[in-house]
């Protein structure tokens, strides 16, 4: 049977349940206060969710160490809310996926209390080795967030891998039993009528056998020889075929490290087992490697990512587009101008909601927010922040690093969605929230964006409108113009109903615009814009235009 892949119809929001609303004031973002904020999604023009982890958890990464896949944290509002939010959804036609954290799990979660014991079936769901006799750590790997990736742990007195934290073991996924598990878990959500999942670090969950030294540079020692695994396709073939081919409902691969020619070993329509991918390339122009080594905002970077992604996967697999989520510092503050706020906040939505795939805007993005500046170390909440912090740059000045930490830190894009001027930003009525709200939600805020028509909020849901419209962002081709240019990304897509061409100034200067070949603007109607009379063929500063041809 042809599936119906309705998800590349629809546009979604994804909410970090923690500083998303609070709905009962106890400080904590839940599902109560997204039962309230429905409506408000729906008013983007986004028909679908994605949650990022709301199962029970100690916290020690802010829910993706998760210790019950098949339940709902109390202090989210547990499974009575979690009901209410999905009839919720659906009764208003949107759609809601869950994130599946099935790389590792916490180490307060039964299996791994019962695995350090040795008590069977469990003794072989995680990866154990023993300690060498040299002392030596059974391998060279780096963990992502914290040090070395092995712990030893005295209960079982063996070393157990973690890929993460210290406190989310590495499952053993060449493991039946765990494959089984895994299966359990998205047979009993799917049942429940969720839409589909997230797959957290998923192409990370096959290991290579006897789990060899890399030699790579020093961080993220091992990510060559785990990430894309012997078994990775095996498994979720194996996935797709025994449970989510039985359902209606898509899968999206988070895949750090990953070009398009990979990518389709996963997601090609075809033959893949996956339907979409979160790749990284995308919102890594300002970056060496990854987010964690900040450099300068490189547009053409930003582009030949953007254009790879749209011209490989052409007419093969579905592009999943994105500027911001849970893991990268706000977008305006590296890849537009806190002093163009409002313009560069439009051109950046601009530029990447007018491709073809399936767009995720993240809580807080569609008001523009925008990093935030601690003044003190202790204020950062998450694990990799506060690890990297005590151990990177020691021979700077504390206020250089602290610096550091504003551009890079996964916090940036965590602090208190600002709904309105009051208190904590409107997030909570209790006195005390969890985390912190940027101080500048008095001049931010949703409330005031609601009451401006030129807000970057409204320029959301009217390009998301637009977007909509035309089915030429569906299916049309898509090419860009002027790839050389440091300041403009020019594309056009195209179907046999219309054309349209989107023109987006990354520049605080005036920049001289010329229509590529083949493109009479006498005929063309000024569909989207961010500043009043598109007419001219200058671009004013971080101004985006979107032209069309029916
Ligand atoms: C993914 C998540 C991130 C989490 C990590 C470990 O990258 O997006 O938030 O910390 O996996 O689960």
């Amino acid at each position: 049977m042809e599936r119906k892949r309705w998800y590349k119809d629809m546009v979604f929001y994804q909410i970090w349940p923690r500083s998303f609303k609070d709905g009962n004031g106890d400080g904590m973002g839940d599902l109560w206060g997204v039962l309230e904020k429905l409506d408000y999604i729906k008013s983007l023009g986004c028909d679908g969710i994605w949650f990022s982890p709301i199962y029970p958890s100690p916290g020690a990464d802010c829910g993706y160490d998760i210790a019950d896949y098949m339940d709902i944290d109390p202090q989210f509002g547990g499974m009575e809310a979690f009901r209410q939010v999905l009839d919720g959804c659906h009764e208003r036609g949107m759609k809601l996926i869950m994130d599946l954290v099935v790389n590792h799990t916490s180490d307060e979660h039964e299996w791994f209390q019962k695995s350090r014991q040795r008590i069977e079936p469990y003794t072989d769901y995680y990866i154990w080795r023993p300690a060498k006799p040299n002392g030596k750590l059974p391998n060279n790997w780096d963990s992502n967030f914290e040090g070395k990736a092995w712990t030893f742990d005295e209960v079982r007195g063996e070393y157990y891998l973690h890929l993460f934290a210290i406190k989310q073991p590495d499952l053993n996924m060449d493991n039946p039993l765990v494959r089984e598990e895994v299966k359990k878990i998205l047979r009993f959500w799917l049942d429940m009528g969720v839409d589909g999942f997230r797959e957290d670090v998923i192409t990370y969950i096959s290991k290579p056998e006897g789990l060899p030294n890399d030699h790579l540079f020093p961080i993220y020692k091992g990510m060559s020889k785990y990430n894309h695994g012997p078994h990775i396709h095996e498994y979720l073939a194996e996935f797709k075929r025994d449970v989510l081919d039985h359902y209606d409902c898509f899968t999206l691969a988070e895949a750090p490290l990953v070009w398009p020619k990979r990518a389709l070993k996963y997601i090609d329509e075809k033959n893949g087992q996956m339907d979409m991918m979160i790749q990284f390339q995308c919102v890594a122009a300002d970056c060496l490697f990854t987010d964690y080594l900040p450099t300068k905002f490189n547009l053409r970077k930003m582009k030949r990512a953007f254009s790879s992604w749209q011209h490989k996967l052409s007419g093969r697999a579905w592009n999943m587009l994105y500027m911001e989520n849970h893991d990268h510092p706000r977008i305006i503050s590296r890849y537009g101008s806190e002093e163009f706020w409002r313009e560069s906040g439009k051109t950046i939505a601009t530029a990447f909601l007018f491709q073809q795939g399936t767009p995720f805007i993240y809580q807080g993005q569609e008001i523009g927010m925008l990093n935030w500046h601690p003044e003190d170390p202790e204020m950062y909440e998450d694990v990799q922040t506060r690890y990297t912090y005590a151990h990177s740059n020691l021979k700077k000045s504390p206020e250089v690093r602290l610096k550091k930490m504003w551009r890079s830190s996964r916090d940036s894009a965590r602090t208190l969605v600002q709904w309105d001027d009051t208190p904590n930003a409107g997030f909570t009525t209790a006195e005390k929230p969890w985390f912190y709200a940027n101080p500048n939600y008095t001049e931010i805020n949703v409330a005031q964006q609601e009451t401006d028509p030129d807000s970057i909020l409204n320029f959301y849901r009217k390009a998301i409108a637009l977007r909509k419209k035309l089915s030429c962002v569906r299916y049309g081709d898509y090419k860009e113009y002027q790839k050389n240019s440091g300041r403009l990304y020019v594309y056009s897509r195209q179907d046999d109903r219309q054309k349209i061409l989107v023109v987006c100034s990354f520049s605080d200067k005036d920049t001289r615009f010329k229509a590529p070949k083949g493109f009479y603007m006498d005929g063309a109607e000024a569909a989207l814009c961010n500043y009043p009379d598109p007419t001219s063929d200058t671009l004013r500063p971080y101004e985006c235009r979107v032209y069309l041809w029916k």
